[in-house]
């Protein structure tokens, strides 16, 4: 049995679209608990120990946050500064993270075409969630390919339902099959 956690970093859930969609998508899931850390810590304070303690609870952790200023919510940054301790999540004795996975499932404003050289925003997002490919690689994780839902600000209901359809499968551990 592989435990998934979702920690879900959305600083305004009640004016989300696609974050609380693709929430709402997964919570019904066997084996996967939804954190909601703004929900969790709306004073901002964080229970280290519980996080820690969660962390250990799971194998696979998934950090799911809108894209802001070409990176995460300041909780979720105040999480990972927090709750990966140095002697817990890295150094000679820190190997509690070992052997798990890290995803990142984000929603991006911008479309895709937008995320290339001589776009408006220069890169690739894959290129500028590096950051957290270098904090699984220190923290001994395996990063999985980002899940990176493109046009989060803009797109139909039917494309929500499309995205929301992928994340679900994703975290099911199934390929889909494109439609004929
Ligand atoms: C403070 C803030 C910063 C944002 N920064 C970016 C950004 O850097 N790039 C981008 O493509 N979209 C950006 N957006 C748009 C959000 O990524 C988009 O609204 C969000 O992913 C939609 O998800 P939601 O419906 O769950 O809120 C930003 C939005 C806000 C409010």
């Amino acid at each position: 049995m592989t435990r998934t956690l979702v920690l879900l970093a959305h600083p305004d859930l009640d004016t989300s679209r696609v974050n609380t969609a693709l929430a709402a998508g997964i919570r019904d899931l066997p084996d996967v608990t939804v954190h909601d850390l703004y929900a969790a810590y709306p004073d901002l304070n964080i229970d280290v120990a519980r996080e820690q303690r969660l962390l250990m609870e799971h194998d696979r952790v998934v950090l799911q946050f809108p894209f802001y200023w070409y990176s995460a919510p300041p909780l979720l940054k105040k999480w990972l500064d927090e709750v990966f301790e140095h002697g817990w999540a890295y150094g000679s004795k820190g190997k509690a993270l070992h052997g798990k996975s890290l995803r990142i499932a984000t929603t991006v404003g911008g479309g895709e075409a937008l995320y290339r050289p001589g776009g408006l925003n220069r890169f690739p997002v894959t290129d500028l969630l590096r950051p957290f490919d270098a904090t699984a690689n220190l923290t001994g994780m395996d990063y999985e390919e980002p899940f990176i839902v493109h046009g989060a600000s803009s797109f139909g209901d039917g494309e929500l339902a499309d995205h929301v359809r992928s994340y679900r499968e994703l975290l099911l551990d199934r390929v889909l099959q494109p439609a004929a």
